[in-house]
Order: structure tokens, then C-alpha cells, then sequence
């Protein structure tokens, strides 16, 4: 047991070397107390998910803990972020003073990359450095869901040319209006300019309300051009060819109860379907086992760990390996993902995950399907998002699944849990797939929980879009740019988009 008091009169220090950093970093900025520097150092080295490296090196000059972190409150806080950040209850206080120098020579390091070689001005470049990397707002600890953004009003033309004729005005889609649902579905053939469409319209989402996306592009056509999202949402690209995805893609919260067992199923849920039934129920179990023994014993818990407990499993079952272990070996061939970002950090930003073609059908949908999953268990366990006087409620995040039919159909746990569920929570699902079929599983009928309906011409089966736009409405007479709409609330109507 650590006690607070002992705490206070223990003795903190870095090394000789960081030593030197931070004085030349509090003199360069005009700090007067020995503090400053070593707080802001652990407070941005705690920011970052990935452990800080062990350091050895002349212990530097000590100070007491009460003037290191303040006391009372204050003291009690910074001890329970080393606490929480480990995810381990001190040892002794040798096992605290550890971690403190850690961090606080990670974090010196962190400041000194950024203001070691500026000669002007180093006071502007330090605190918009700050600015950039402490969480906003009310400064919530490690990886915790940041405030949503301000909730206001959106509205949003379906395309450059769109024009109702009867009333010569273009219609506005209110995604995040009273009563509204915020999800978008957008069909029609090939080249039928779904794609555009939306890039058009989350293009005005950026403008109107910047919000942070993930995007997942199987084509390469949703950046790059004007209307690109690295333009309109300063995307950043991620290709797990180059380098693999930094979210800890299995997270779960392991302060809900069952949320281990939980992430467990969903794992073996999402890994079966996607093999197409393939997986006999013997199978499934296994599987389960192998993804709840991982996630037990690693956090944060990989692919590659699920496939060491599956391979393990295995053998204590004297069963010979067979499509299950071969479908994580596959998996693991390369990293995919590197869990460097907890799923608040990682959905905190614009990212588009760029799927492509060279890579194997299998993998393209695994990494589509297990991101949707995390975004789902991140984004449904957090608070609703406020709602301002008007009822227009705040956007947390914008996905968009370009190229559904890969993951549509395949009864996906966390998909249909995002479109079902994710309204109060901020979350906006645009998804854009060619047939209409694509949209309607046994278990759910996607179209009808969205907000927005786009249907282009199709040779396809009406399908699910009978229900939506009646039975008389045929998708193969529509012309070039042209659609059927239907906004939730109002009538479906036939418009020019392009
Ligand atoms: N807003 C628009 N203005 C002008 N031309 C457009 C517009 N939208 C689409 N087009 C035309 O249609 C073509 C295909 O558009 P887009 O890639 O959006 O179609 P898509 O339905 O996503 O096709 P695919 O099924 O191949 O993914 C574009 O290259 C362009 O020529
Ligand atoms: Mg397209």
C-alpha cells in the first residue's frame, strides 16, 4: 500500500541528462518554479497511449512530491492518472517513482523535439504546441471520449445541381434535426455517381459542422480530387500496406461489466461471418474461447494474440487445425493494426482507411468489420451527445462505407448496432453500396432506419426500395443524375442531383 502522505514526502527526479533539457526549455519559455516543466512533461507523456520506454541514466536533481504535483486533490489526481494509465495499483512507492520518471522523461523529450532548435519565438511555438496536444476542454484523462462538438443546425443540399421541380428550391437534408435520423443510404449502378454524391454532401458536413470520420475506400476515389476528403475533412490517409492501422482495434472498457466476454463474441461473431457460415458451431466455440483467453491476458490484446490462443486452443482440444486457424493465420500475415491509439484517440480524427485491391477480399473486409465493431462498442458506450434549443443534436463522428455490399448482408453485430443505435449518440453511417438488395438482411432492413435515401438507376432488383418508394417506382427509367429521394418525414420524390 501507497499512502498519499507518503507520496508527498517521497523524492521524484528525472535524469542529468533531462535535467538539462528542461532547464534550457524553462528558461527559453520564462518559467520560475521547478514544476512547471516536469507537469506539463507528464502530463503530455500521459497523453500518449503507447508506454513510455524504461529510462536509466544519472538520477537528476529530486523534488519532493508535494511540490511536484501540489497536494490534496491535486496530488491525489496525478497519482491516480499513473494508476489508470498502467491499469496496475502501485506496488510500493519505488513502483511510482518509476513510472513518474518514465513519463516525465518521455514527456521532456516530447517537448524538447518541438522547441529544442527553434531559435524565434520559442514562447508562440510552445503554447500552440500545448494547444495542439493537451485534450480540450475540461482535460479528461488517457484515451477518454473528448467533448462532442456544439450541437446546431446542419442542412444540406443532395447535390450541386439539386432542384425540386414542383417548387423550383433545392431540397435540404436536416441530418441532425428533432426527430431525424442522421444515416444516409445511397444506391444505383455502376458509375451511376454515388460516390460523388456523397463526397458532395460530406463535403458541406465539413463546412457546416467540422466533426471528426473514418472512411473506408476500396476504390481510391474518395481522395485525391477536389472534393476529396483529405481536402474537405484533412484526412489523413492510413494503408495498412504501408503501415499498419494505429488503433487497439479490440479495446473494450474494463469497467463495464461483461465487456471482456462481450468484445469476445463479437470477435468470433464478426471473424464467422465474414467466412460466409463457413465456421461449424464446434468452431465458433473455439474461436470464442481463443478471443476470450486473449483479451485476457493482453491488453492491449492483437490479432496475433488471438491467434497464438487459437493455435493453443487447439492443441489442448487435440483437434487438428483446420479453416478457423487458417483464417487468423491469413489475417496475420502482415500487421494490419499496431495499437497505438485507444478508439477515442483514433476516432478523434479524420481518417480514411484505404482497402486496396491488391489486398486480399478476406483481409479488406476483417479490417473494415473490426474497425466498425470498435467504433460501435466506442461510440455506443459513450454519453448522448447534447441537443441544443432547437433539438439539433451535436455530431461525435461521421462514417462513411463506400463499396457496402463487402460488409452489408453479412449480418455484421457491430454495423447494424451503429445504425440502430448510434443517433443519440452523435454517430452519422452513410452507406453507399449498388444494389438496393444490398440494404435488406433477414435480421434488418437498414433503409428504413435512415434519414436519407438516395436511389440512382439501377438495372437491379427493386428489392428493399419498394417499401421506401412504393411498388410502381422503376429505378432502370431514371436518367443521368437523376434519383429517387426520400428524406425521412417527407414524401419520396423523383430529383435531378447532377
Ligand atoms: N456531381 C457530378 N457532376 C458531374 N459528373 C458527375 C457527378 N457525379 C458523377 N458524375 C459522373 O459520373 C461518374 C461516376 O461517378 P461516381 O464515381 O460517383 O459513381 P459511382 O456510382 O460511385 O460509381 P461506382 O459504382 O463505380 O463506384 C464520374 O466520373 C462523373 O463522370
Ligand atoms: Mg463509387
Amino acid at each position: 500500500m501507497v499512502g498519499l502522505d507518503q507520496v508527498a514526502t517521497a523524492s521524484f527526479a528525472a535524469t542529468r541528462e533531462i535535467d538539462k533539457l528542461a532547464e534550457d526549455i524553462a528558461r527559453k519559455i520564462g518559467f520560475a518554479h521547478r514544476y512547471a516543466v516536469p507537469r506539463l512533461a507528464m502530463a503530455l507523456s500521459l497523453r500518449t497511449s503507447a508506454r513510455p520506454e524504461p529510462v536509466s541514466g544519472d538520477p537528476g536533481r529530486s523534488i519532493r512530491g508535494e511540490n511536484l504535483f501540489g497536494t490534496g486533490a491535486f496530488l491525489a489526481a496525478w497519482v491516480s492518472f499513473f494508476i489508470e494509465y498502467e491499469g496496475l495499483p502501485l506496488e510500493n512507492i519505488a513502483d511510482l517513482q518509476r513510472r513518474v520518471r518514465d513519463h516525465w522523461c518521455r514527456g521532456v523529450k516530447l517537448l524538447w523535439d518541438r522547441l529544442g532548435e527553434v531559435r524565434e519565438d520559442p514562447y508562440n511555438v510552445f503554447w500552440k504546441f500545448l494547444a495542439e496536444h493537451l485534450p480540450r476542454g475540461d482535460g479528461l484523462p488517457v484515451g477518454r471520449t473528448e467533448p462532442p462538438r456544439r450541437p446546431g443546425p446542419i442542412a444540406l443540399p443532395l447535390g450541386p445541381a439539386a432542384q425540386d421541380p414542383s417548387t423550383g428550391t433545392p431540397p435540404l437534408f436536416r441530418p441532425v434535426a428533432r426527430g431525424a435520423s442522421p444515416h444516409v443510404a445511397i444506391m444505383g449502378g455502376v458509375g451511376s455517381g454515388k460516390t460523388r454524391t456523397a463526397l458532395f454532401m460530406l463535403a458541406e458536413i465539413a463546412k457546416q459542422a467540422p466533426v471528426p470520420l473514418v472512411a473506408f475506400d476500396f476504390k481510391g476515389d474518395l481522395t485525391g480530387d477536389a472534393t476529396g476528403l483529405d481536402r474537405s475533412f484533412a484526412a489523413e490517409v492510413l494503408d495498412p500496406l504501408e503501415r499498419p492501422i494505429p488503433l487497439d482495434v479490440l479495446a473494450f472498457d474494463p469497467a463495464k461489466p461483461h465487456a471482456r466476454e462481450l468484445a469476445a463474441q463479437r470477435l468470433r461473431d464478426s471473424l464467422a461471418a465474414l467466412k460466409g457460415g463457413a465456421f461449424g458451431a464446434v468452431q465458433r466455440g473455439l474461436l470464442g474461447d481463443a478471443a476470450a483467453r486473449a483479451l485476457a491476458s493482453h491488453r492491449p490484446c492483437r490479432l496475433e494474440d488471438v491467434r497464438d490462443a487459437l493455435v493453443a486452443v487447439y492443441e489442448e482440444h487435440g483437434k487438428a487445425r483446420d479453416g478457423a486457424v487458417e483464417t487468423l493465420v491469413d489475417l496475420c500475415r502482415f500487421p494490419l493494426f499496431e495499437p497505438k491509439e485507444p478508439p477515442a484517440d483514433f476516432f478523434g480524427r479524420a481518417r480514411v482507411i484505404r482497402l486496396r485491391q491488391d489486398l486480399p477480399d478476406l483481409v479488406r473486409s476483417v479490417v473494415a468489420a473490426l474497425v466498425t465493431d470498435a467504433l460501435d462498442r466506442w461510440l455506443n458506450a459513450g454519453p448522448d451527445t447534447p441537443v441544443d434549443p432547437e433539438g439539433n443534436r451535436a455530431l461525435r463522428i461521421v462514417a462513411v462505407i463506400d463499396e457496402a455490399h463487402r460488409i452489408l448482408g453479412r449480418k455484421l453485430p457491430g454495423l447494424s448496432n451503429l445504425v440502430r443505435m448510434s443517433r443519440s449518440k452523435g454517430g452519422m453511417i452513410w452507406l453507399i453500396s449498388q444494389s438496393p438488395d444490398d440494404f435488406e438482411t433477414e435480421d434488418d432492413d437498414f433503409l428504413a432506419e435512415m434519414g436519407l435515401v438516395v436511389a440512382f438507376a439501377t438495372n437491379a432488383r427493386p428489392g428493399a426500395t419498394k417499401r421506401i418508394f412504393g411498388s410502381r417506382v422503376e429505378l432502370a427509367d431514371l436518367g443521368k443524375g437523376e434519383a429517387f429521394v426520400r428524406i425521412r418525414g417527407e414524401k419520396a420524390r423523383r430529383l435531378r442531383i447532377w
